[in-house]
């Protein structure tokens, strides 16, 4: 696996004192406009329900990245010292095996974050992050997250609960490798995904970019010629509508989802 353009988080500046006054950043001169940085901001889980005064400390705080497709904007075992909030675009979370297989943790949208876990641990990144589409990236480095906690302790509290949230996800994924069929993992993935991006239509939920079956496949741990199979036979149970390069989830498939849940 190569990566092209890797793009290096930005670097810290450990000598300014904690408390020096800090010039704010001119999102201007990054052909950024400040009124959508500020909406990223507040719109993004990790900065809910801050005071005004708070998402006006980080958007003084935060630099633009633009980041093309398929660049690495975080690699595996490399020391950070940057996270990064999406404003634009997608980043895929992952981890490859010896073999080159790959395992999809998550799939980021506009408004997650991501690279918060080795500002806290030190330790070195624990997955890639690759983006997926032509990403725009608000990048805080872990000198300015400090600075601003320190100012404004609610944001530490969303951090934890965004952490919460994952650690719950992932226990659930454990579970289901350990306890579910792939025909399962498959109809649950389908379904979350729809409930993430889907739009309403008569049919049931449309996910507007369908992916692709070898995608699905390392989002659940499984092959693509297994995929493939359980795919097609949802296809020919009607439960889901494969539509041009979008698909539709129908309600008799998360009805099933959600039955199987509560058995
Ligand atoms: P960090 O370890 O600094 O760099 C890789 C990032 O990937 C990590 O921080 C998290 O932000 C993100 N990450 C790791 N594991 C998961 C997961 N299971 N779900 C979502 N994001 C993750």
């Amino acid at each position: 696996m190569t990566f092209t353009n890797v793009a290096r988080p930005v670097s810290s500046n450990p000598g300014v004192i904690a408390s020096m006054p800090r010039p704010p950043a001119d999102p201007r001169a990054l052909g950024e406009d400040p009124a959508r940085i500020r909406a990223t901001i507040a719109r993004a889980p990790l900065f809910a329900a801050l005071s005004i005064s708070a998402i006006e400390d980080i958007t003084n705080r935060i630099t633009v990245r633009k980041v093309p497709v398929g660049s690495a904007v975080v690699a595996q075992d490399e020391p950070g010292d940057a996270m990064f909030i999406i404003m634009t675009g997608r980043v895929k979370v992952v981890m490859f095996g010896e073999s080159g297989r790959e395992v999809t943790l998550s799939l980021l949208r506009a408004g997650d974050s991501f690279g918060e876990m080795s500002l806290f641990d030190q330790g070195p990144r624990s997955a890639h992050c690759l983006a997926v589409e032509p990403t725009t990236l608000l990048s805080l480095t872990r000198d300015e997250l400090m600075r601003h906690i320190q100012a404004h302790p609610r944001t530490a509290i969303n951090l934890v609960s965004e952490m919460a949230r994952r650690l719950r996800r992932a226990d659930e994924t454990i579970a289901q490798l350990a306890l579910c069929d792939v025909n399962e993992r498959l109809i649950h993935r389908l379904v979350g995904l729809a409930r993430e991006e889907g739009a309403s239509s008569p049919d049931g939920l449309v996910v507007r970019r369908r992916p692709t079956q070898q995608e699905l496949a390392n989002m659940i741990g499984s092959c693509r010629e297994t995929i493939s199979r359980a795919f097609n036979q949802l296809a020919r149970d009607g439960l889901i509508i494969p539509r041009g390069r979008s698909l539709v989830v129908t309600p008799a498939l998360i009805e099933r989802s959600e039955k199987k849940k509560a058995a």
